[in-house]
């Protein structure tokens, strides 16, 4: 894979079925990882095998049924999980064992409850256990954002000895800021004797809504995966949008200089297809799949639209597989909306005076209701022909 190219990992199933108030079942799971296949995504996280039966069953199903992705389940540092993540991966044309364990001050004391040099031998021991199984290993160094930097460095450098092919530094808690992200991304690549021999990933949580702007600084200092979810959706206030992140690649090319292999336009059928299945709705404004993402209600901006969709718009609703741009009629739309909306309904204005009447009709009912239908902009007029 050339340097330019952004692998991005789905963990819609897994980081994003652990939101609260989710559970997919297998056949959810399977749909969803054949439209993730669709979307050309390079790996799909479909779960965490040993956290129960059902995910079990669910991974390998997913595995069994994705040709062109490859298929990672998560997996504790310890044995019995590398085992039954590997088994889970086993029918998958290419798979992946993704190993977290935690490297944070914090969670080393507190939930792991090991010192620090017990925590790097249990990383190795992991790493070399999993190579038996054969399949592309990935490890996360869980809290990595709040990790000290000497230690991180340690294990990172370890753990790529042993093996991985992927280390990912996640945000767990959503706490850092995209200058300190990218930082600490650019300052391993740096500093780790052997980082050329693995890939640097992003994972990154939205805490404070800097998921999306996190993972974008860690690519800008050279990581070269991002993980994400569809919708954003996952542990607390969700993860890296998937949605997001590669249409912010796409977009601002000129500056990232990376690109994804991300078929867009399955963008929205995807957002669609996971809210459905998590009944986790997409607020209105939500960038790039959100209703309102390619709406426009106010009369500069629709007069704007009618002259050159470039004006407010910097991607075409085709390009992720929305409908075309809508114009919203309300009560700061001015006369270029209304107009160019008449005549969608066949209304044809014989003079300024006519379309300055029934305008004037339109803004007093706007100024009482939000949505106007098609109903109520006929209304305005008393024939087709005024
Ligand atoms: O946010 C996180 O640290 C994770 C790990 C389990 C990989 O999701
Ligand atoms: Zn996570």
């Amino acid at each position: 894979m050339s340097r330019d190219t952004i692998t991005i990992l789905d963990t819609t199933l897994r980081d994003g079925e652990q939101s609260p108030g989710i559970n997919l079942n297998l056949q959810d799971k399977v749909d969803i990882a054949r439209i993730l296949e669709q979307l050309k995504v390079d790996v799909i996280e479909a779960g965490f095998a040993a956290s129960s039966d059902g995910d079990f069953e669910a991974i390998k199903a997913v595995a069994r049924t994705v040709k062109d992705s490859t298929v990672c389940s998560l997996s504790r540092a310890v044995e019995r999980d590398i085992e039954r993540t590997a088994e889970a991966v086993r029918p998958a044309k290419s798979g992946r064992i993704h190993i977290v364990l935690s490297t944070s001050p914090v969670h080393m004391k507190y939930k792991l409850q090991q010192q620090p040099e017990a925590v790097l031998e249990q990383g190795v021991a992991a790493v070399k256990y999993a190579r038996k199984f054969g399949s592309d290993i990935e490890f996360s160094c869980e809290d990595a954002s709040r990790s000290e930097f000497e230690f991180l460095k340690r294990m990172v450098e370890a753990v790529i000895k042993a093996g991985v092919t992927t280390i990912s530094l996640p945000d767990t808690v959503g706490f850092s800021m995209p200058p300190e992200y990218g930082g600490l991304i650019g300052r391993l690549l740096n500093e780790v004797p052997n980082a050329d021999k693995a890939t640097f990933s992003a994972h990154c949580h939205d805490d404070l809504g800097l998921a999306v702007a996190n993972s974008l600084a860690a690519v800008a200092a050279g990581a070269r995966q991002v993980e994400c979810t569809v919708n954003g959706i996952g542990e607390r206030a969700g993860n890296a949008s998937l949605e997001e992140v590669v249409m912010a690649i796409k977009t601002r090319h000129d500056l990232l200089k990376v690109r994804t292999g991300v078929e867009t336009r399955f963008l929205v059928p995807a957002s669609r297809l996971v809210a459905e299945r998590t009944g986790f709705e997409v607020q209105r404004n939500k960038a790039i799949v959100g209703k309102n993402a390619f709406a426009h209600e106010s009369g500069i901006h629709q007069d704007g639209m009618l002259k050159n969709p470039l004006t407010y718009q910097i991607m075409a609703p085709e390009t992720v597989g929305g409908e075309d741009y809508q114009l919203v009629l309300g009560k700061h739309s001015g006369r270029a909306g209304y107009r160019s909306e008449m005549e969608r309904l066949g209304v044809k204005f014989s003079s300024d005076a006519a379309l300055s009447e029934a305008f004037r009709r339109f803004k007093k009912i706007a100024d009482q209701k939000t949505h106007l239908d098609d109903r109520d902009l006929l209304a305005t007029v008393n024939s087709p022909t005024v």
